[in-house]
This record gives structure tokens, C-alpha cells and sequence, in this order.
């Protein structure tokens, strides 16, 4: 007999099968099926419980269903949900003012998804390029980093250098030049021999999909200045890494400097609604004008409710500083762990990642799925890497305990 459901109606397997059947294979989740999420945990139809160490890509920094977050958007959603740009709306300009002024900058363009805001940052480069910088027309280059992830358009998808991204999806978007990553001299190189026609260097401050790389201290304060020198502008995208995940509001608060354009989305509606936005001066934004750029939902009256509600809630719990504290106790934890399977630990705040030997018969694959069975939920990268970026409102004695889950689970897999 089936086993009795705690929430919903459809069993793990049938929801499994479900999404088999009709839904597009282009993601090979982990054989676990959500139904309810509170804080740091999830449970699954049948009631089992696990801490949720992806936090939806580090979208749900606020925790599952925050209670502060999920008022503000039940309160806006009877009120009033989306009205389009035709028209202004009584939400939309409070929270630019906002949103402006907890990240001190001058402007914000409102879209939903994280690839949507990139396209958005690439175009407002080229017409900063163009308009401002001197660029001949259609001759603007954005300068990308290798093993970067910024989303799955096409155009982003140009910038891509994964093949798992890019094969059978050619033709590419012009204009764009890939570097190595933390590499200053590669930086150097190109401005010196393209500058002219570079409108933008576009860089994650720690590159997340690629397995959490972090790069030397003093990378981005040195791409910046060399940027600054060539006239180059310096974005960040910020989608994975910014509101607080890092232990800063963003990342590049490390590196002491401003970009001059931020890209933010994911946590900023603490995984309740797509939201993103990119940031920038009015220098630079006012090259853009009515009817060049925008998209329907961008900064509909329920999002700017509901990210208003998010960003207050990172300050508010502090949760900034939490990344930053119990993101140390983390990586503290697990180089303690003597197993033969880690060849390191690596990360930022709440932003981690192991890295496992290879071993004849165990992937990062392999260890995800024991640790789901020990009731925890993490995601593998690239084969060998599993990131662990759980809610920043999780308690240390919370975290504690998912250290030793993952203690166990790893030498459960060694005996
Ligand atoms: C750094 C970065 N930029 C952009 C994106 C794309 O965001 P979305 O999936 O919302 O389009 C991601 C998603 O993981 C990301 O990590």
C-alpha cells in the first residue's frame, strides 16, 4: 500500500513520473520531491524532513516562505498584482527609491530573471558604449570571463565558454570576448588591444556555477582599476553571490569598490517571485530610452512589494553578518574532517563547496544522494564539486547538525 501523504495529494513517485512524462528533460533534479518549505527546511509528500543546503541556487536566502516576505506579497496580491509600464503604478517608484538607497546607487531597471537582467546590463553597455564612450555603431565588445554563468539565453549563451550550455544552440551573438578568470594580465591584454572598442567588462566575484571559485583578494579591486584606466565599465553580476550570501550585501563589498553596474536577482524576492534588477548611475542608465528596453512584469506592483519585504528582512535579521560568521564555523568544520574523499573546501560567508577526490566508484552524485537519505539536500556541479548554501537564517546549532549529517554521511561512504 502507498504510503500515507503528509502534504499534497500526489505521492514522490507519482510526482517524479509526472514531470518525466510531460514535462522537458532539461534539468536531472535529484530524486526528491518538495512540498512544503519552512526557514531552513523542506519536507517531501510523505512527510520526511531535510535541510535545504542549495536554497534554490542561493535564492531563498531569506529562508522558505518568510513570514514577513510572504505577508507582504498576500496583502499586495489582493490589492493589486500588475499593471504594466503603460501605466505608473503606487509601488513601483517607493521601492526604486528603496532599492537604490540600500545599495547606494542612483538608478534601478527593473526585470524578473537573473539571464533577463544580464541581457539588460550587455544592452545598457553597448549604449553607454555607443552614446557615451564613442563606440562606433554595431562595433562594441563586452568582455566576459571563461567558466562564467550568467544565465541561458542566447546571447548569454554566447558568453558561455561550457559546452553542456552552448552545443547545438549556435548561432552566437556577436561582440563579446572571453578571458580566464582571475587572471589580471588577460584583462590587461585585451584592453590594451580592444579597448577602444570595449564597452564592458561583465564578472561574477565568485563564480558559482563553476563550483564556487573564488579568486585572488585582489582580483576585482585590480579588474576594476584596470577598467577604470581603459574607460571600461565594471559590472558584477551579482545574482548568485549579493543580498548577503557572502557574508557582504554584495560581494564586491570586499574589494572596497562600487561597479558601476550591479546585476542582482534570485534572493532579492527571497524566492518568492522572479525578481531582478540591474543598478547603476544615471550616467549611465538615462542612455536608454522610453521604449528601447523593458518587459511586462519588470517592476510589477507585487515584485517591488515583495522585494522591499525581502531586502528589509537581510537587514533587519542581519543576516549579512550571519553569512560571514557561520560560513567560517562551516569551512572551519569540514577541513577538520579527515576523509579521503575531500581534496578541499572553498568558499565565502554562506557561499561553499567541497571538492572530492576521485574515487573509483563514488561521484559527487553518489554522495548528494546519501546525503538526501541522511536529510540533507545538496546539489553536485561540474561532477567532483557539491556547493553548500543553505538559508542564511539557519542557527548555528542548526548548522552543527548539518555538519555532522554530512560528517557521517561521508564516512558512512568511506567504510
Ligand atoms: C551569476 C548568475 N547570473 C545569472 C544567473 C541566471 O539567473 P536566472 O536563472 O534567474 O536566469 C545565475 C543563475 O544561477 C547566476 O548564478
Amino acid at each position: 500500500m502507498a504510503n500515507k501523504l503528509k502534504f499534497g495529494n500526489i505521492s514522490t513517485e507519482e510526482a517524479i513520473k509526472l514531470e518525466d512524462t510531460y514535462g522537458a528533460h532539461n534539468y536531472h533534479p535529484l530524486p526528491v520531491v518538495l512540498a512544503k518549505g519552512k526557514g531552513v527546511k523542506v519536507w517531501d509528500p510523505e512527510g520526511n524532513e531535510y535541510y535545504d543546503f542549495l536554497s534554490a541556487y542561493s535564492a531563498v536566502n531569506q529562508g522558505h516562505c518568510h513570514p514577513k516576505i510572504i505577508k507582504a506579497l498576500t496583502e499586495q496580491a489582493n490589492i493589486l498584482t500588475l499593471t504594466s509600464r503603460a501605466f505608473y503604478n503606487n509601488k513601483l517608484g517607493e521601492y526604486e527609491k528603496f532599492i537604490t538607497e540600500f545599495f547606494g546607487y542612483e538608478m534601478v531597471l527593473p526585470m524578473n530573471t537573473g539571464a533577463e537582467a544580464v541581457e539588460t546590463a550587455i544592452k545598457l553597455s553597448r549604449k553607454w558604449g555607443y552614446k557615451k564612450k564613442g563606440i562606433s555603431e554595431n562595433e562594441a565588445i563586452i568582455v566576459f570571463a571563461k567558466e562564467n554563468f550568467h544565465g541561458r539565453t542566447i546571447t548569454v549563451i554566447s558568453a558561455s565558454t561550457d559546452p553542456d550550455c552552448r552545443k547545438g544552440f549556435g548561432p552566437f551573438t556577436p561582440g563579446i570576448e572571453k578571458i580566464p578568470y582571475n587572471n589580471l594580465e588577460a584583462l590587461e591584454n585585451i584592453l590594451k588591444k580592444k579597448g577602444k572598442n570595449i564597452a564592458a567588462f561583465i564578472v561574477e566575484p565568485i563564480q558559482g556555477e563553476a563550483g564556487v571559485m573564488v579568486p585572488d583578494d585582489d582580483y576585482i579591486k585590480n579588474a576594476f582599476d584596470i577598467c577604470r584606466k581603459h574607460n571600461v565599465l565594471f559590472v558584477a553580476d551579482e545574482v548568485q553571490t549579493g543580498i548577503g550570501r557572502t557574508g557582504r550585501i554584495l560581494c564586491s563589498d570586499y574589494a572596497g569598490i562600487k561597479p558601476d553596474i550591479v546585476i542582482l536577482g534570485k534572493a532579492i524576492s527571497g524566492g518568492v517571485l522572479p525578481v531582478s534588477a540591474v543598478l547603476s548611475s544615471k550616467e549611465i542608465m538615462l542612455t536608454i530610452k522610453p521604449g528601447e528596453h523593458g518587459s511586462t512584469f519588470g517592476g510589477f506592483p507585487l515584485a517591488c512589494s515583495v522585494a522591499k519585504a525581502a531586502l528589509e528582512v537581510i537587514k533587519d535579521e542581519t543576516l549579512t553578518v550571519k553569512a560571514e560568521r557561520l560560513g567560517k564555523v562551516f569551512r572551519d568544520e569540514m577541513n577538520k574532517i579527515d576523509s579521503p574523499l575531500i581534496e578541499s573546501v572553498r568558499g565565502k560567508g554562506l557561499l561553499n563547496a567541497i571538492i572530492i577526490k576521485p574515487k573509483a566508484d563514488i561521484t559527487a552524485w553518489d554522495i548528494c544522494v546519501k546525503l538526501k537519505e541522511n536529510g540533507l539536500l545538496a546539489k553536485p556541479t561540474h561532477g567532483d564539486i557539491i556547493r553548500f548554501a543553505p538559508p542564511l537564517v539557519i542557527t548555528e546549532k542548526q548548522l552543527m547538525e548539518c555538519i555532522s549529517i554530512i560528517k557521517t554521511t561521508l564516512s558512512s561512504i568511506n567504510k
